[in-house]
C-alpha cells in the first residue's frame, strides 16, 4: 500500500492546509531506478549515493528504498550524513566518499562507517585505532587517475600502497577512483583514467594488496562506459532519475524522475495588455489576460535567474513563468484561461490530474503499487506524449521576445500551426539548461523550507 510519510512538523503543516508548496518523492521510482542501474551495470553491485540529503530527495527514505531495491552500499560525503543514517536505524554498509578529518575517526568507527582514504596521516591514525581495538579497519583507498580533486596522486601510489599493505590495523576492502568526464561525448580522458586505474590495481597487487571491491563509475560511467563498471558502481543522480548531462539522458536509459515540485495557485488576476509584472517589470502582458500567482520562490530554491525562462503545468498545459521570480512567489501567464485559486501547479515532474478537456496525460497520478509496475507500459518517461483527442496545443503568447523565450515551445509548421505537443511534465533538465547548470545543482538547491513527502513508503 502506498503511504505518505508524514512524521515531521513541516509535513504536518502541509497536512494542516498551510502553504501548499511541497516536494513529493516517489520511492517506487527510486526503487525502479536502482534496479535499472544495476541491470545497466551488468550485475555490478550498487552503491547508491545519498549525500546532500539524497540530492535533496530526503536521505533516510531514499536510503531505505535503495537498499530494498538491492543496493548493497550507500555513500555519503560527510561523516555527519553517515551518522544521521545510522541514527535513523539504517544498517547497510555506508561509504564516506572523502576522507573526514582525523578528529572524526572515533565517531565513524563507532557508527561503522567505511572511510575512503588517501592521506598518510589519516591512514596512520586509522591503523593505530585498528590495532588498539584488535580488529583492522576496513578502508577504500582512492587513487587519483585524472580528476585532481582527492585521491592519491600517481607519484605517491607506491608509498601509499606499501603503507596500507604493512599496516596491521587497516584492511583494504576497496580500491577506487573517480571519473572527471564520463558524462561528455566520447573523449580520451575516460579511457585514459580507466587504463590508469588498471595500472593502480596491478601495482597494488604487486605489494600484496587485492581489494575485493574495485570501483570507478558514477551514473555516467554506469550508463555510458561499460569498462568502468568493475565490481561496484556508485550512481547518484541516476538513482533520482535525472540526467548527469545531455549525453547521458536519464529517460533514454529508462530512468524515471522521482521528484515532483508542486504548489497551487494562491491568487489570480486579470490584467490589461502591456501590464508589467513583478520586480523590475521584466515582463509585460502581450494582451489582456490572466496572471496566476504561485507561492514558491527563490528562497525555496527556484533560481531567480530562471525568470522568464521556465514553464509550469497548470490546468493541463504548460504555461510560462513570467516576470521576476521573487523570494516567495512567482507569476504564471494563463492568457485567456482563468486560473482558480487552489489549482495544482507543477513546477517539476508530471501533472497529477487530467485537464478538463480529456483523459489523463502523462505518467499515472500516483505512484504504482509495486516496482514491477514501474514504469507503466507505454512510452518511456520523458518521451513526448500526445494531447488527448480534441485538445489542441495553443500558441503561448506569454513569452517575451524582448527577454527570453521560455524553453519547450511547440514546434510550428510554416503556417504557424503547432505540430507537436510538449510533454506534460517539466524536467529538471530544462531548468538546468535554462540556468546554465546541471541537474545536480537544481535538486540540491531546493531548500529545507519545502516539506518532503515520500510516497510509496510502505507496501
Ligand atoms: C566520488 C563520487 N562517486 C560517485 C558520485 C555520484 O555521481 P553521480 O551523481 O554523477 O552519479 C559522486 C558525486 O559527486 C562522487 O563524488
Amino acid at each position: 500500500m502506498t503511504a505518505v510519510h508524514a512524521t515531521d512538523s513541516r509535513t504536518t503543516a502541509v497536512a494542516a492546509g498551510l502553504r501548499p508548496t511541497r516536494i513529493e518523492v516517489d520511492l517506487d521510482a527510486i526503487r525502479h531506478n536502482v534496479g535499472r542501474l544495476a541491470a545497466l551495470a551488468g550485475g555490478a553491485e550498487i552503491c547508491a549515493v545519498v549525500k546532500a540529503d539524497a540530492y535533496g530527495h530526503g536521505a533516510e527514505a531514499v536510503a531505505r528504498a535503495a537498499v530494498e531495491a538491492g543496493a548493497t552500499w550507500l555513500a555519503v560525503a560527510l561523516a555527519e550524513e553517515g551518522l544521521q543514517l545510522r541514527d535513523a536505524g539504517i544498517d547497510a554498509r555506508i561509504l564516506l566518499l572523502s576522507e573526514p578529518p582525523v578528529a572524526a575517526i572515533a565517531d565513524l568507527l563507532a557508527a561503522d562507517l567505511t572511510p575512503t582514504v588517501y592521506r598518510e596521516p589519516f591512514i596512520a591514525a586509522l591503523d593505530a585505532q585498528g590495532q588498539g581495538r584488535g580488529r583492522p579497519v576496513l578502508v577504500h583507498l582512492k587513487v587519483d587517475t585524472g580528476m585532481a580533486r582527492v585521491g592519491v596522486p600517481p607519484e605517491h601510489w607506491q608509498a601509499r600502497f606499501e603503507q596500507v599493505a604493512t599496516a596491521p590495523g587497516v584492511e583494504l576492502e576497496g580500491l577506487c577512483t573517480h571519473l572527471a568526464r564520463a558524462d561528455e561525448p566520447p573523449v580520451d580522458t575516460t579511457s585514459q583514467q580507466l587504463a590508469a586505474f588498471d595500472r593502480a590495481i596491478a601495482q597494488a597487487a604487486r605489494v600484496g594488496l587485492h581489494a575485493r571491491l574495485t570501483h570507478a563509475a558514477n551514473t555516467a560511467g554506469g550508463l555510458l562506459h561499460p569498462g568502468s563498471h568493475h565490481v561496484l558502481v556508485r550512481p547518484g543522480i541516476g538513482v533520482y532519475g535525472l540526467s548527469p548531462s545531455s549525453e547521458g539522458d536519464a529517460a533514454e536509459h529508462g530512468l524515471c524522475p522521482a521528484l515532483r515540485l508542486v504548489s497551487e495557485v494562491s491568487f489570480a488576476k486579470h490584467v490589461a495588455a502591456h501590464t508589467p509584472v513583478s520586480y523590475g517589470h521584466r515582463w509585460r502582458a502581450p494582451e489582456a489576460g490572466w496572471v496566476a500567482t504561485v507561492p514558491i520562490g527563490y528562497a525555496d530554491g527556484v533560481p531567480r535567474r530562471l525568470t522568464n525562462r521556465i514553464q509550469v503545468l497548470l490546468g493541463g498545459r504548460r504555461r510560462p513563468v513570467v516576470g521576476a521570480i521573487t523570494m516567495d512567489q512567482l507569476m504564471v501567464w494563463c492568457g485567456d484561461e482563468e486560473p482558480v485559486v487552489g489549482d495544482e501547479v507543477v513546477l517539476l515532474g508530471a501533472a497529477s490530474r487530467a485537464p478538463a478537456s480529456g483523459p489523463p496525460q502523462g505518467p499515472p497520478p500516483g505512484p504504482p503499487s509495486g516496482p514491477s509496475q514501474w514504469p507503466p507500459p507505454g512510452p518511456p518517461p520523458g518521451a513526448p506524449q500526445e494531447l488527448p483527442p480534441g485538445a489542441q496545443p495553443r500558441p503561448r503568447p506569454g513569452t517575451d521576445p524582448e527577454t527570453d523565450q521560455a524553453p519547450g515551445a511547440e514546434a510550428a509548421a510554416a503556417d504557424g500551426t503547432p505540430t507537436a505537443s510538449p510533454p506534460l511534465q517539466v524536467r529538471a533538465e530544462e531548468w538546468a539548461e535554462a540556468a546554465d547548470t546541471v541537474t545536480y545543482e537544481i535538486v540540491t538547491s531546493l531548500t529545507t523550507r519545502l516539506p518532503r513527502i515520500h510516497l510509496g513508503v510502505a507496501h
